[in-house]
C-alpha cells in the first residue's frame, strides 16, 4: 500500500515511517529540508500551509492513504501564536483533504484528548467534547473538518505521547530522565491524571487502522490512568533513578499559559473491540523504551569510532 506520512519528523511521524515501511511504499514528508533519522524512504519538504507542496506529492505519489502525524504542538505556545496554530492544525488539514480529493485517500488524523475539558475522564468516544484552551480547540477543529469532508476517514485520539525518539528528544520520559541524571530536582503536577500512551503502540494501531480501512472516531491511550507525578515516580523507578528529586506540585503553583484539564485521559474499548490490539502498561512500555535508547546509544557510539 502507498502511504504519505506528514510530520514525519516528529515524534510519532518517526515511528510511523520506520514500522510502516517495513511492509509498506512509505514517502515522508515535513516542514524541515530533509528526513532527520535513518530510514531508506523517499522524503520532500511539505509545509501543510503549503498547498501547491502537498499537491506535487500527492499527485506524484497517489497515496492510497496519508497519516497525518504533522501539527503546531506547543500547548502554550497555541495561546500566544493561534493564527499560526489554527493555519497548521486546522486550514492544513483542509489543505490536506482538498489536495487528496480527487484520489479518494484514506485520512488517518490523530487527535487530542485535550478536545475535552477534563472534569469527568477518562473519556469514551461520545462525550461531551469541551476544549478548554486554544491548541484543544483547533484539534477539535481539525476534527470537524475531515468528518465533514466525505473522504475515508479515521481520527484516532490520544494523549500523553512518549517513546525514544532518533530526532526528536523532547517528551516527559526525557525530560525526567535526564533531569534525574544531573540530580537535578524537578517540579512535577499531582493534579492532572491521563493514561500515557507509548508512540510504539500507536504506529501499530495506525498501521492497522489503515491496512483493515477502519473508518471513524476512536480513543486509544495506555493501560494505566494515573498523574503525571505517578508517572514520574515510574519513570524514575525503570530507569533506577532518585524519586526523592521529584517534587509534587500543583498545576495552579506552574502558572502555565494555557489551561490544562485535570482529569484527562481516554477510554480504548471501542478500538479494542474493532481492533485486534494490546494496551501496554506504563512499566512494560518505559522498559521496552529504555532498551531502544540503549540501543540507539550503542549505534551512535559504534558509529563514532
Ligand atoms: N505528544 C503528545 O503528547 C500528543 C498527545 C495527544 C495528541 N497528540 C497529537 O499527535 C500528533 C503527533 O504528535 P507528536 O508528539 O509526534 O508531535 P511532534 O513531535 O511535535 O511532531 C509534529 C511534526 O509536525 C511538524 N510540523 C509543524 N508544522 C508543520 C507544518 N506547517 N507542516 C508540516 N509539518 C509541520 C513539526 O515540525 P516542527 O517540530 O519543526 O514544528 C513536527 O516535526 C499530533 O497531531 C498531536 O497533536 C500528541
Amino acid at each position: 500500500m502507498r502511504i504519505l506520512i506528514t510530520g514525519a519528523n516528529g515524534m510519532l511521524g518517526e515511528k510511523c515511517s520506520l514500522k510502516m515501511s517495513e511492509k509498506h511504499e512509505v514517502f515522508a514528508s515535513d516542514v524541515q529540508e530533509d528526513l532527520q533519522f535513518k530510514c531508506p524512504i523517499p522524503y520532500t519538504k511539505i509545509d501543510l500551509t503549503e498547498p501547491k507542496q502537498i499537491k506535487a506529492v500527492v499527485e506524484k505519489f497517489e497515496p492510497e492513504a496519508i497519516i497525518n502525524c504533522a501539527a503546531y504542538t506547543d500547548v502554550d505556545g497555541s495561546e500566544d501564536n493561534q493564527e499560526l496554530a489554527r493555519a497548521i492544525n486546522v486550514q492544513g488539514v483542509q489543505n490536506l483533504i482538498d489536495v487528496a480529493k480527487p484520489y479518494n485517500a484514506h485520512i488517518v488524523h490523530i487527535s487530542t484528548d485535550y478536545v475535552f475539558d477534563g472534569s469527568s475522564g477518562p473519556y469514551e468516544e461520545d462525550d461531551e467534547i469541551n476544549p478548554i484552551n486554544f491548541y484543544g480547540k483547533t484539534k477539535f477543529e481539525s476534527e470537524k473538518v475531515l468528518v465533514e469532508s466525505n473522504l475515508p476517514v479515521t481520527i484516532i485520539r490520544t494523549n500523553v505521547l512518549f517513546g525514544n525518539s532518533q530526532s526528536k528528544a523532547a517528551n516527559f520520559v526525557n525530560w525526567v530522565v535526564e533531569n534525574l541524571r544531573k540530580g537535578e530536582t524537578i517540579k512535577v503536577v499531582n493534579d492532572q491524571f491521563g493514561n500515557p500512551t507509548w508512540v510504539n503502540g500507536l504506529a501499530e494501531v495506525a498501521q492497522k487502522v489503515i491496512e483493515q480501512k477502519l473508518e471513524g472516531i476512536f480513543h486509544y491511550g495506555g493501560e494505566d490512568y494515573l498523574s503525571r507525578f505517578e508517572f514520574a515516580l515510574e519513570i524514575a523507578d525503570v530507569f533506577s533513578l532518585d524519586n526523592k528529586l521529584i517534587e509534587k506540585v500543583t498545576t495552579r503553583a506552574l502558572s502555565q499559559k494555557a489551561e490544562r484539564p485535570y482529569k484527562a485521559g481516554l477510554i480504548s474499548d471501542k478500538l479494542k473491540k474493532s481492533l485486534d490490539i494490546k494496551l501496554y502498561s506504563i512499566k512494560d512500555a518505559l522498559k521496552h523504551m529504555k532498551a531502544e535508547i540503549e540501543e540507539t546509544e550503542e549505534q551512535k557510539d559504534a558509529e563514532s569510532q
